[in-house]
């Protein structure tokens, strides 16, 4: 099996990474992440979501970091909409893509976005019309691919059936969560394939926590399945607060390590990614959950 000349990367870290966080940042320092990150070379950030800011204190005023950061043609930031009030807020904001996002299971879809399955896609269907009209792309996540943590196991045809209808509702780009890390490689590859019988695998993407240590193997897994999307969050933070016992996204640095090693073109710069590291693990006291990360700035203080 082949991997693919070039990966686009997707950082989640000041979204998905800071959502579930004690330590809420201030704008200014959302912000200043959010636009190193975009210097290190990433082409695509999350750079928040519209929700309830009584659930998800840390993602208040995603409006105004939006507002703040550079207009700039080499990144497209996301912001994640659960609603036509999360729409509007980023349509108004001026955001260029936005996403949905529901999961595989009926109860961690009923904690996380308080509606059953079948009813966030109706919830979903005028939001995606209304954001296309605008010329705004819609993502749509899928959570508990490879497993949930209420329900357990996750039917790889509830999930590929799942896929296939976001994008026939108009999401550009499905983004299979493995929200708690359960999945291995062998799954990963069985997935797809069921997923890529009706759909092209150029519009999936794998959002993969590094739970149980099995990120990187799955990845790669799923490079060689076909993928070129990864989303990855620097310094590995985050996880879904409806998710217990979830940790963090695979780290950026580690799959950009492994991706250079491979030869695989990614267009970041480790050098700056390492800075950006050092920057948020400062700034909210966060832990460094990158092994890669650890390892280099070690060896940049030694020499
Ligand atoms: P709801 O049905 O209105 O219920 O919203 P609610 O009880 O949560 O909220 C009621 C209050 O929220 C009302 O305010 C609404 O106006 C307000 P009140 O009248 O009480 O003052 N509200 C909003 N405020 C701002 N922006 C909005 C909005 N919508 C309602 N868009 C909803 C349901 C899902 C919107 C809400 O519960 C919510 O925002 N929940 C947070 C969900 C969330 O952010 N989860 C984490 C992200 S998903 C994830 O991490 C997984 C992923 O990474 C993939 C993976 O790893 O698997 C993507
Ligand atoms: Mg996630």
């Amino acid at each position: 099996m082949s991997l693919p000349g070039a990966v686009t990367l997707v950082e989640v870290g000041p979204r998905d990474g800071l959502q579930g966080q004690k330590t809420v940042l201030s704008v200014e320092q959302r912000v200043a992440l959010i636009s190193s990150l975009a210097a290190s070379g990433l082409s695509r950030i999350e750079a928040g979501s519209f929700v309830n800011p009584e659930r998800i204190p840390a993602m208040r005023d995603t409006d105004q970091v939006l507002a703040r950061l550079p207009a700039t043609a080499s990144v497209r930031y996301c912001a994640l909409t659960p609603n036509m009030k999360g729409l509007d807020a980023a349509l108004e904001a001026g955001v260029k893509e936005v996403a949905v996002f529901t999961g595989a299971s009926e109860t961690f879809t009923q904690k996380n976005i308080q509606c059953s399955i079948a009813q966030s896609l109706e919830r979903f269907q005028p939001l995606i019309e209304k954001a296309s009209q605008a010329g705004v792309l819609v993502r749509g996540y899928l959570s508990c691919t490879m497993g949930c943590p209420y329900e357990g196991k996750v039917a790889l045809d509830q999930v590929a059936s799942l896929a296939w209808e976001l994008h026939q509702m108009g999401c550009y780009e499905i983004s299979l969560g493995d929200t708690i890390g359960v999945g291995n490689p062998v799954r990963v590859r069985q997935l797809i394939e069921k997923i890529t019988r009706q759909l092209s695998v150029e519009v999936l993407a794998a959002h993969f926590h590094d739970t149980y240590g099995l990120a990187m193997a799955n990845l790669y897994a799923a490079m060689e399945s076909g993928i070129t999307i990864i989303d990855s969050a620097v310094a590995g933070l985050g996880g879904c607060p409806y998710a217990k016992g979830a940790s963090g996204n695979v780290a950026t640095e580690d799959v950009l390590f492994m991706l250079n090693g491979l030869g695989i073109e990614t267009g970041v710069n480790m050098d700056r990614l390492l800075d950006v590291n050092t920057l948020v693990c400062s700034q909210g006291d966060f832990p460094n959950f990158s092994r890669t990360a650890k390892a280099l700035l070690t060896a940049r203080e030694r020499f």
